[in-house]
């Protein structure tokens, strides 16, 4: 088994295929983290525990005269909090009796093989081919009989450990469950970089990398989404880690709305990171015998640097996260109408656009925004699902028809949390809103939030939305959100219960999402909320893809690809080839190198293809017959970042490597150009030293040592923006 507990030393130790975990059960019963990192074998690391009578540091009264054993400085695994621990704290309750410690002590413990089950949460699950070991361990508080189970589950080969937390209330009275951390790590040292992943609409997951520093460096979002600001994923590393080398802990938060990740670094140099709901507006009410789960975070250790690391998390959630049949299915090449016609389209516009993509290879044509109710603009509509015959005279019917009939799959639109003043919906159910009482909401994009915390609510998404995917052959599904929560109240609830209204809204939207997406096993849907701004691992259980960012300008996206490509597989991310200039930045870029960075991803167009040259419409066509040609080894190979774009200015490359190291593409972007400028090489990784290779942009066999020590010359003719790719294959 992959998880023991060890009686005569009191420790529990949790082994992955390369990786150690171990706790301790202290004097007192206080649960404390001795290691995580690097596999070690048997040995009891309970010597690094060292205790010493601190000043101004708190003991335990059970501690009676020892002044040597305080929680202000011991390891833990979970952090009591109103007692004598002032770092970083994992829960916070008020208690009946308006008291607000909670200190936990080890209760009992149950080790069973399989995964636990976190209740209408999205998480890791596992098959056969996975051996998965749970430890559940219940702390108590003696006074208060409030209990903490952590659950840990390890997944020996997959090199992951996934945790969380469910608090039950074994008390008497009803308390209030104001903050809960579903995981705290100690490090009894400080000498990491804190690394995660910022940012703003249209230019999301940007990334980050300082050393911690004394005090609390924070990362969240209460926008009651993930947020385009912050991802819910982050790094701690040894501060010379780089991509190949030291040792790297990932953290991330299988969780779509609000969110917090805090790291400490105390007075004696010592690490706390917590991550879990933010808990900003949350408090949850918990009667006596309730219980509440919370979100799960999947925590994975690389001694090899950052690359191993990411490795780790694209297999993992490869296999293991998404529940769509398409998650390892070839992801059709699809055209989107937004900015090709924005809300500027009838039913001829669209069959032109989609005529002449059928031309470049294009296999789907996904009509966006636009098709439903009066929604002309932005202002109107959302809420009324029914089809705009004045666009659509056929109805989603007719077009879909045509669509098909021309050899294409089709696929919608769709922003079913939403409604606009201007619609059906809201004139009739203005109380179906997110709002609060004797105040006017926030708008923004002039919608209005629904109320996903209610039931009938959901009841009439899931009505409308399966009734338009019942109305025509629908293949494919883009689920929007394009504004974030404001005036979170709910007509219904309890105002002791107000304080529950982001969380329960996010297990609305899960719930909404298994009884539309997961019903649909045959259409694709992909995630989106003004392009990135709900980008995790949450959304990603439902959608085996989102759309990457609204920024579709090829050099940006380099930045934002390169820094989501950290956690989440290339797999997840849609990306497209744009018009030029493009329509965020102005920027215009070669069409090959459009296509060169969309194909880092699940590729698509989002143009008008009845305005392209010919000369550009054989580029695309080239670029998609390579794409399909080399999915397997894009979508499943392994990612290696050759560059960091924050870092070294002349260019941006990447590689794709086959897990077989037979195959490898490695992608080229110039970006800095000064003229006679050196002469680079790009540098190959992950291939098999010993194997030969051809290299299909060059004469002569390599073996992979040479490709990967000296590597390929960069053309120097190449200009600014313009792009190259090696096709790299074993002989
Ligand atoms: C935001 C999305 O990210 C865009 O791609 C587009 O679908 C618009 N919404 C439509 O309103």
């Amino acid at each position: 088994m992959s998880v023991r507990y060890i009686e005569s030393k009191k420790t529990f130790l949790l082994q992955t295929k390369s990786s150690t975990y171990q706790m301790k059960i202290s004097d007192y019963g206080y649960l404390l983290h001795l290691y995580y990192g690097e596999r070690l074998e048997d040995e009891d690391l309970s010597y690094l525990i060292q205790l010493q009578d601190r000043g101004f540091s708190p003991n335990p009264y059970e501690a009676g005269n020892d002044r040597t054993f305080s929680l202000d400085f011991l390891p833990q695994e979970f952090s009591s909090d109103g007692s004598s621990d002032y770092r970083l704290s994992s829960i916070e309750i008020k208690n009946g009796d308006g008291s607000y410690a909670f200190v936990g002590k080890v209760a009992k413990h149950q080790i069973y093989s399989g995964k636990y089950h976190l209740a209408g949460l999205p998480s890791l699950w596992t098959t056969e081919k996975d051996t998965a070991d749970t430890l559940e361990i219940w702390l108590t508080d003696a006074v208060t009989q409030l209990t903490v189970v952590l659950c840990y589950c390890v997944l020996e080969e997959k090199d992951i450990i996934t945790r969380s937390v469910r608090v039950i209330n074994q008390s008497e009275d009803t308390i209030y469950l104001n903050r809960i951390m579903s995981m705290t790590m100690d490090f009894m040292d400080s000498d990491y970089d804190f690394i995660h992943f910022d940012g703003r609409h249209t230019m999301e997951r940007e990334w980050s990398r300082n050393p911690l520093a004394c005090g609390i460096q924070t990362v969240g979002s209460f926008r009651g989404a993930s947020s385009h600001q912050h991802n819910p994923f982050a790094v701690l590393c040894e501060s010379a880690a780089n991509e190949d080398y030291g040792r790297c802990y990932g953290f991330s938060f299988v969780y779509s709305g609000n969110f917090m990740c805090k790291v400490e670094k105390d007075q004696y140099d010592q690490t706390r990171i917590v991550m879990g709901i933010h808990p900003k507006h949350f408090s949850w009410q918990m009667k006596p015998g309730e219980s509440f789960t919370a979100p799960e975070v999947v925590l994975a250790y690389s001694g090899q640097g950052l690359t191993h690391l990411t490795h780790l998390y694209h297999n993992v959630y490869r296999e293991n996260l998404c529940k769509s049949p398409y998650a390892k299915k070839e992801r059709p090449i699809l055209i989107n109408s937004w900015e090709a016609a924005y809300f500027d389209f009838d039913e001829e516009k669209l069959l032109k656009i989609a005529g002449d993509a059928v031309d470049m290879g294009v296999e789907l044509f996904v009509l966006d925004d636009g098709w439903f109710g009066n929604r002309n603009n932005d202002n109107a509509a959302l809420g009324d699902w029914d089809v705009n015959t004045a666009k659509l005279p056929r109805g989603l019917k007719g077009l879909s028809d045509e669509i098909h009939a021309m050899g294409l799959k089709f696929g919608i639109w769709i922003e079913p949390e939403m409604v606009s003043e201007d619609s059906e919906l809201y004139r009739k159910h203005p109380d179906w809103c997110l709002q609060m009482p004797r105040r006017q909401p926030s708008r923004g994009r002039y919608q209005l939030v629904l109320d996903l915390s209610r039931e009938d609510v959901r009841d009439y998404i899931v009505t409308s939305i399966n009734g338009v995917l019942g109305s025509a052959r629908i293949e494919y599904v883009k689920w929007d959100m394009n504004r974030f929560i404001t005036d979170a109240w709910s007509a219904i609830a309890e105002k002791e219960k107000q304080g529950e209204i982001y969380h329960r809204y996010i297990l609305g939207l899960y719930d909404i999402m298994n009884r539309i997406i997961l019903t649909h096993p045959e259409v694709l849907f992909c995630g989106c909320s003004g392009g990135g701004g709900r980008f995790d691992p949450g959304m990603l259980y439902y959608q085996p893809q989102i759309w990457c960012s609204d920024n579709t300008d090829a050099v940006c996206r380099l930045k934002i690809q390169y820094g989501t490509t950290f956690v989440y597989p290339v797999s997840a991310m849609e990306s497209h080839v744009s018009v030029c200039p493009n329509h965020q930045t102005g920027r215009t870029v070669p069409i090959k190198t459009r296509g060169v960075t969309a194909m880092d991803g699940i590729l698509g167009y989002e143009l008008d293809s009845t305005k392209m040259i010919q000369e550009e419409k054989q580029i695309c066509r080239e670029q998609i017959q390579s794409y399909k040609k080399d999915y397997a080894l894009i979508a499943e190979g392994d990612y290696f970042r050759l560059t960091n774009p924050y870092t070294f200015m002349e260019y941006v490359a990447w590689e794709h490597v086959s897990r077989d190291q037979k195959e490898a593409l490695i992608s080229l972007v110039i970006m800095e150009k000064e003229a006679n400028d050196a002469q680079r090489c790009v540098k190959a990784k992950g291939l098999n030293p010993g194997m030969y290779y051809q290299v299909e942009e060059m004469e002569g066999h390599f073996s992979g040592q040479v490709l990967m020590s000296a590597g390929l010359p960069v053309p120097n003719g190449l200009l600014q923006y313009e792009a190259i790719q090696y096709h790299i294959r074993a002989i």
